[in-house]
Parts: C-alpha cells; structure tokens; sequence
C-alpha cells in the first residue's frame, strides 16, 4: 500500500538523519549536566486522541525512560528532571492522585531496574517531601536507597519541587545557624549558599531544555541555571524525539564554540 511505503521511507530517512546527528554529537563534548522541564503530557493525550488525558503521564513516564537511555549513550552524565511543582499540587484531586500513584511505582522500578544498577546510577529527589504521601516517600527513599553508593551516573528528579521555595529553606537554614553563633554574615557567598541547597553535591545544569514550546523557567532551579544555555522546543513531552533531544545538545555545542572563539 503506498501509505506503508511512504512511511518505510520517511522512517529511513528519519533513521538516516538521527544517526548523522549522533555521530555529529559525539565528535564534541556533550553537556555535563542536562535538565528538563518536562511538559506538555496533556495536551499530548489530547492531541494523540487518548481517552483519558491522564494517560499522557503515563506517556511520559516511558519518554523518560527513553531520554535517560539517550544520556548514557551520548554520555550526559547527569541527567535532573522537573517532574511535579509546588503548583502542581494545586490541580484536580484525581490528576493529583493519579501522579502520586504513578510516582510511587515510578520510584520503586527505578530501584529495581536492572540499567540503574549496571550503569551505576545514583537516584535522587528534590523537593518538599511533607507534601508527598507515605506510599511515594517510601519509594523514593527506596530508590534512593539502592543508589546511594553509585557514582558513575546522577538522575535527579525535582517533585513537589519549588525553585523559590528552595531558596527560602536555604535561608531559614542559614539564619538557624547564625543564630546558635554557627555562621558569620562573611561567610555567606556563592558557594557557601549553593551548598545548602537541594543539589549541594552537583554542579550546575549547563543545559535546560524545555519541551511544549512554553519559554518559561517556571521556578525550576532558579539559583543553578544563573548561567545555563537554554533550549526550548515545541513537541510535547511524550512527543520528544531523539533528534530533538540531539539537535538540543547540537545547538549547545555549536553555542560553546562561538563563545571559545
Ligand atoms: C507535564 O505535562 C507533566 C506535569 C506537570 C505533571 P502537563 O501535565 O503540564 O501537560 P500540559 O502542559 O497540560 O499539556
Ligand atoms: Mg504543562
């Protein structure tokens, strides 16, 4: 039938152009450090004609998977993820519950999966944990857990994250501790702040990218992406492709070329 041949064709030629890509990728250095704002699962489901909305989460939820595979094999080692907002929190009962639900089995097959424990991944979450209910905290902490002597690769994940609110902890911190006589004001730089805060142990993301064709940081690591190339594309998250995400660390490298000149 010619629509099937068409789209051997087009398959083949979108096979061809990734494979150009990833060979382009791989002859410069590839960012360190790559966070997402991972959005747009809804009006995927919407778009794609899914009965339930919610199930573009789910759809997200194996993008992410993906995109985590994509990372080892161009060699991004640290790969931090906004998964879930303080605002968030604020939509429909059920959508909440329904990511919540997805979270805590999302947290213990990451534990068990066999790719984290063969690469060496170290799992961990930032965010306001009192926000979360048991069943999720336990399966971070059960992730994080089987991780935590890992070195080779970080996968972080942001949930119930607040950028500002990050900050403010890290404050509240900082004025405990001056007043028990712990901190004097001159000690308070950069480096002094950065460390109280959820990523005290990473450096800061070089790349941010931020799927849906939204523009916006969204209180996402404000303090960290102070110097981060941005990158903005307009496929919903479930939609994003491996050329996406190459042409994203293409555009990265080819940024840090103009700069070395
Ligand atoms: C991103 O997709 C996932 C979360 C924020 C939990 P959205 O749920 O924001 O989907 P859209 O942006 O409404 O399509
Ligand atoms: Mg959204």
């Amino acid at each position: 039938m010619p629509t099937d041949i068409s789209k051997i064709i087009s398959d083949a030629a979108y096979q061809a152009y990734e494979r150009r890509l990833l060979h382009q990728v791989k002859q410069a250095p590839v960012p360190h450090h790559v966070a997402i704002i991972m959005d747009g699962n809804r009006r995927f489901a919407r778009e794609i004609g899914l009965g339930n909305v919610l199930d573009g989460h789910v759809k997200g939820r194996d993008k992410l998977e993906e995109v985590l595979e994509w990372c080892l094999e161009v060699g991004v080692r640290i790969l931090t993820v906004f998964a879930f907002s303080t605002e968030n929190i604020r939509r429909a009962n059920e959508e909440v519950q329904h990511l919540m639900h997805l979270f805590a089995e999302n947290f213990r097959r990451v534990g068990d999966d066999e790719r984290v424990h063969r690469h060496k991944i170290r799992v961990s979450v930032f965010g306001n944990r009192e926000l979360l209910p048991p069943e999720v905290i336990e399966a971070i902490e059960y992730a994080e857990g089987r991780t935590e002597q890992y070195d080779q690769y970080r996968f972080n994940v942001a949930v119930a994250y607040g950028g500002r609110e990050e900050i403010l902890r890290a404050i509240r911190d900082v004025v405990l501790d001056a007043q028990a006589g712990k901190v004097d004001p001159d000690d308070v730089d950069e480096k002094f702040f950065s460390k109280r805060l959820y990523t005290a142990d990473l450096p800061d993301p070089d790349l941010v990218l931020r799927t849906s064709g939204e523009e916006r940081i969204s209180n996402f690591l404000l303090w960290q992406l102070a110097y981060s190339e941005l990158y903005f594309v307009d496929v919903y998250w479930p939609g994003f492709r491996k050329i996406d995400f190459l042409r994203a660390l293409r555009s990265y490298q080819m940024r840090q070329r103009r700069y070395g000149e």
